[in-house]
């Protein structure tokens, strides 16, 4: 089975879908407002020395376990912790994918509507009142909501079927520089605009005194969200690389791209949004309620509009291939049963669970559990809960199980690695990034 074992073609390609997955909504929709909500330059700061600090390394230590075992998610802890339960921990993972694109599905269901929307030229004119109705009359319709997260699910599956090279790296090559470009000229066009000083200042100048204990958790968790780093999607794409490729260099590329599009989505969104004398709002009704009364009133509205939500859907999508990856490689290799039929199975079992939640926000909206949709459950049981435990896990599995001596011959291809790189390296790893990570956790549960 491992001989037939499919692999990324090339570098670029491999960067493409690593970076496809990192970059998504957590990006476009979240970074800009928390920058602008925790002392803009100096919250960027923050967040890319977390990300250097804690971040990068997690990140490397969950590519070598895919890369070096050449596992799917299970298999990778059964290779390297043969009689073991650390298997379990690849189980968890499968488990939060599913859960996490349960939710993630139905907004990127959303996007789809508001490209069909912005092509038929409905944001043309409209009011806030109209565009905040536009978006509840749609999100509670069930009917159109389902329609769409079928439809996604449905593209989703289609390059997955193709496979690593011909879907997931072939795709991702295509739509990230699309997604690249139209960020860039969107940046491009809002600095022209008058509240382009206003935007950049509330984005970029570091205000220190607004940087408080929240912040630097909220730093610590954005980054962990937006590099998908914890759920086994790095560990599976690290199993497709070959041994040639250079881990850090890989890491860095996609640490590097995922950071450039937080940065550019601020500046392409804070300015017009100021322009327009809007609020800043972080989620959904950032993207689905103020940006269409932004295009509105732009030169060439519609145009904008539509390419603004093609690159959303594209970020979703690259997002969305990444989580149900995990699952099919797992499965189609333990049950060994063809890449198309699970692919099928696994979409089958995500639309039932991810209607569950679309439908949360129509018909199943009284559906609650202390006070929250179906919707909110998946999302904060995945982003807050799973996706930090799965963090804890590799740093425990890497740092204490495994001799770090493994995973660090693994990342430099040198048998005698320095001993102050692995000092450092076992220091992070054991303490430092799972007490951090743990901290995150208890503190976004409100239990610290
Ligand atoms: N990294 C993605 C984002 O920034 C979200 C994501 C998390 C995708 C976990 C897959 C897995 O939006």
């Amino acid at each position: 089975m491992e001989k037939s074992r499919s692999k990324f073609g090339s570098t670029l390609g491999a960067v493409m879908a690593l970076a496809g997955s990192a970059v998504g909504l957590g990006n476009i929709w979240k970074f800009p407002y928390v920058v602008g909500e925790n002392g803009g330059g100096a919250f960027i700061l923050l967040y890319i020395g977390f990300i250097m600090l804690i971040g990068f390394p997690v990140m490397l230590a969950e590519f070598s376990i895919g890369r070096k075992s050449q596992m799917n998610v299970v298999g990778a802890f059964q290779h390297l912790a043969p009689n073991t339960k650390w298997y379990l921990m690849g189980a968890f993972s499968i488990i939060t994918s599913v859960v996490i694109l349960s939710f993630y599905s139905t907004i990127a269901g959303w996007t789809l509507e508001y490209v069909f929307l912005s092509l038929k030229g409905d944001f043309a004119n409209i009011t806030a009142s109209e565009a905040k109705s536009i978006y509840e009359n749609f999100i509670s319709n069930p009917y159109k909501t389902i329609f769409w997260q079928f439809i996604f699910m449905g593209m989703t599956a289609v390059i997955i079927i193709k496979g690593v090279k011909k879907g997931i790296e072939k795709f991702s090559k295509i739509m990230m520089p699309i997604l690249f470009l139209i960020l860039v000229a969107m940046a491009i066009n809002a600095l022209t605009l008058p509240g382009a000083k206003e935007g950049l200042s509330y984005l970029f100048v570091p205000k220190f005194d607004q940087l408080n204990s929240n912040s630097i958790l909220a730093a610590l968790g954005q980054s962990f969200f937006s590099l998908s780093i914890g759920m086994g999607i790095l560990l599976t794409y690290a199993s497709y690389l070959s041994k040639e490729e250079s881990l850090v260099g890989v890491s860095l590329k996609v640490i590097g791209a995922d950071t450039a599009v937080a940065i550019l989505s601020g500046i392409a969104i804070i300015p017009a949004v100021f322009t327009f004398g809007l609020e800043p709002q972080a989620g959904p009704g950032l993207v689905f309620i103020t940006l269409p009364q932004v295009f509105q009133a732009m030169p060439g509205g519609t145009v904008w509009a539509v390419a603004f939500f093609i690159l959303l859907a594209f970020a979703a999508l690259t997002s969305t291939i990444s989580l149900l990856e995990v699952p099919v490689s797992y499965f189609k290799e333990k049950l060994g049963i063809s890449r198309k039929s699970m692919t099928w199975l696994a979409s089958f079992v995500i639309l039932i669970s991810g209607a569950f939640s679309t439908l949360s926000f129509s018909v199943l909206s009284d559906v609650k559990l202390f006070g929250f949709t179906i919707f909110d459950i998946l999302d904060y049981l995945g982003s807050n809960i799973f996706l930090p435990l799965g963090g804890i896990f590799i740093c425990i599995f890497s740092g204490w199980y495994l001799k770090s001596t493994v995973i660090i011959r693994e990342i430099t291809g040198d048998s005698n690695p320095s001993v102050i790189f692995i000092r450092i390296y076992t220091i992070i790893l054991r303490y430092i990034a799972p007490i951090a990570i743990l901290l995150v956790m208890l503190r976004t549960l409100g239990l610290f």
